[in-house]
């Protein structure tokens, strides 16, 4: 009976008098266990500390010899209150994932015993955020394009796609991960058909949590790659060409001549553009421009003759054939036979003969037959 009007007692004063308030910190931060008793009659003779569920104190302050940690000191908690005040509070720093629990602040009264409060420790994770482009390759096949992170998240963050005018095009799906320390792993990834319509199209990748004080926004450009799609040779002046092609990453440019070196002193080749220096006979032969990134490489070809006649300015292209090596064998023995003969002049831009397109897996092919050539 006794025992029971104690134990009634020591909770009516528990909930009366002794003031704590539950704390949010960022993991590394520093926070305030707040604890004070209010208007109490008798004297404290400890103050004392505890983590839930242990059932032992880890702290105990008496008045006489200052606070006393049980289980070996962490200098991460240190005592800020004040006995006298009755203020129990403890200032806790560079905060870890563990210390996320209950903790129990407790005043022991003379006589009537033990008054306390729970003070909950509520860790936040920041994630770590990081988003990934999945190289998309040109294709007809729904593929991922690029993947969104948001890593170690307590609570766990939300991950979304803004996705603009492409939004009927892609789709995300998410996937969330629980790891064993209660932090969160938010996967965002924006699937898509990789097409050239979609290229270069601005997304982001928007993350929330609430252990950021804002969200946070992560830009990304769809990139679809592919190699060159075709190849062309376009005549910039009477005595300038420029090799022209469509590639994701940009392409880059090789002008070789066939079974022949280039004539070092009359050419010049500046990346994709091959200048002739001087009208000489020394030219005539068939010219190769390579293109080529990182998925593969196409090419096209130009004959060239230069005819030193009466009047040497006038200098005529005996053929300006652009083709695949494909039919490039025939084609050129064709106009070679036939005689046909095109003066620079009449040789307008219009009239550069487009390559076909074809797939990637022929590119090999071509390069064999170049080399019969
Ligand atoms: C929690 O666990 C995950 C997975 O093991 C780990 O990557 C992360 O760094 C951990 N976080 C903290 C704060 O220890």
């Amino acid at each position: 009976m006794l025992l029971l009007v104690f134990t009634f007692l020591s909770t009516a004063i528990e909930a009366l008098q002794v003031v704590g308030r539950d704390m949010s910190v960022v993991l590394g931060g520093t926070t305030i266990l707040p604890c004070k008793l209010i208007d109490a009659e008798e004297p404290v003779t400890q103050i004392s500390w505890r983590k839930e569920p242990q059932t032992d104190n880890f702290l105990t302050i008496l008045s006489a010899t200052g606070p006393l940690f049980l289980n070996g000191h962490d200098k991460r908690f240190e005592f800020i209150g004040n006995f006298k005040d009755s203020n129990g509070s403890l200032q806790l720093s560079n905060i870890k994932l563990t210390d996320e629990a209950t903790y129990t602040c407790i005043f022991t009264l003379f006589p009537s015993g033990n008054v306390q409060t729970g003070i909950h420790l509520n860790l936040l994770v920041p994630p770590v955020t990081s988003l990934k482009d999945n190289r998309p390759t040109l294709g007809t096949e729904e593929v991922s394009l690029a993947t969104c992170m948001a890593a170690g998240s307590k609570p766990p963050a939300k991950v979304q796609w803004l996705t603009g005018t492409v939004g009927e095009k892609v789709r995300p799906t998410n996937n969330v991960t629980q790891h064993a320390n209660g932090t969160t792993t938010t996967v965002s990834t924006l699937f898509g058909v990789p097409t050239r319509e979609i290229n270069h199209h601005l997304v982001k990748c928007v993350v929330t949590s609430a252990a950021m004080s804002k969200e946070e926004s992560l830009p990304f450009t769809i990139q679809i790659y592919f190699s060159p799609i075709e190849v062309t040779i376009n005549k910039r002046s009477e005595d300038s060409f420029e090799c022209v092609t469509e590639a994701n990453p940009k392409a880059a440019f090789t002008w070789s001549r066939s079974e022949q070196s280039m004539p070092q002193s009359t050419v010049r080749v500046e990346g994709a553009t091959l200048q002739f220096l001087s009208m000489t006979s020394d030219l005539n032969g068939l010219y190769q421009c390579e293109a080529s990134n990182l998925y593969g490489r196409k090419h096209s070809y130009m004959y060239v003759h230069v005819t030193s006649g009466a009047c040497p300015a006038c200098w005529t292209l005996f053929g300006l054939l652009l083709f695949m090596i494909a039919f490039g064998v025939a084609a050129l023995l064709y106009s070679y036979k036939t005689g046909k003969c095109l003066r620079t002049e009449e040789d307008t831009r219009g009239e550069r003969s487009k390559v076909p397109t074809s797939g990637s897996p022929e590119e090999e092919e071509e390069e064999e037959a170049a080399a019969d050539l």
